[in-house]
């Protein structure tokens, strides 16, 4: 993904925008060993980005990311008033000294899966912005069948009491038997973040939801982690994540 110069040092902490656009402007910052220009765009996955000859640091130094695989029965807030247990309380040995983690965005009590916590506010921002349409995917298991109908429905977005849902991705994964009842597994692509909206949505065509897992949010994906792990980004996902800064 291809990002103007100065967004790319702006994110990787070495000056603001306007004063990226400045080093850029005086040609102290170089794409492929070619002096750049104002306006130029890079791929800082792909391309060498050096500030007077040198690479940028790596995104990691500034801020601290980490993804969860949160399991069901944590509650997605840094604290909580009923006691119960707090995604914090999963990732506790991972927050540097004195250092503060946020989860970006929810994930219900019992609603297992993808959460990337944060200390870097401004990524926060622009991953929530609703303008950003940023993808969400999600795994349900629903009680019985699911017809065609139904599906169609999910897929060209439901009334809730909060309005219509945008459009969505819909497909059935699998179908079987769970003990003595049958059930479908689906898979949902939203990018609107609403509370509960995927519990919501299924409820509102008539399904029973029997588990609900978030599989994907912004690309970032559950690959490698067991329910209660974490790691933390690997530099390659976090140089994808800050273009959205
Ligand atoms: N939609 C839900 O209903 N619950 C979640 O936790 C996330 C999306």
């Amino acid at each position: 993904m291809t990002e103007r110069l100065q967004k790319i040092l702006a994110a990787r902490g070495i000056a603001s925008r306007r004063a990226a656009e400045k080093l850029i402007d005086e040609g102290r910052v170089t794409v492929n060993g070619r002096v750049a220009g104002l306006g130029d765009k890079a791929d800082p996955a792909q391309d060498e980005i050096r500030l007077d000859g040198k690479p940028l640091p790596p995104p990691s130094l500034t801020h601290t990311y980490l993804l969860l695989y949160k399991p069901a029965g944590y509650i997605t807030s840094v604290s909580d008033p009923r006691g119960r247990r707090t995604v914090l309380d999963l990732v506790r040995g991972q927050i540097p000294e004195g250092g503060r983690l946020y989860p970006v965005g929810r994930l219900d009590y019992a609603t297992s899966g993808v959460l990337l916590l944060t200390d870097d506010g401004e990524l926060t921002n622009a991953l929530l912005h609703p303008g950003r349409e940023i993808d969400k995917t999600y795994e349900s298991a629903v009680l019985g069948e699911v017809t065609a109908a139904k599906l169609q429905r999910l897929a060209r977005g439901v009334r809730l009491n909060d309005g219509m849902t945008a459009p969505a991705k819909v497909r059935q994964k699998r179908h079987g038997s769970g003990g003595s009842t049958t059930q479908t597994v689906l898979e949902l692509t939203i990018h609107e973040g609403r509370n509960r909206q995927v519990r919501r949505m299924l409820a509102a065509v008539g399904l029973e939801v029997v588990w609900l897992k978030r599989t994907s949010f912004a690309g970032l994906t559950l690959h490698g982690l067991k329910p209660g792990e974490c790691r933390e980004l690997t530099e390659e996902e976090l140089t994808r994540l800050l273009q959205y800064k």
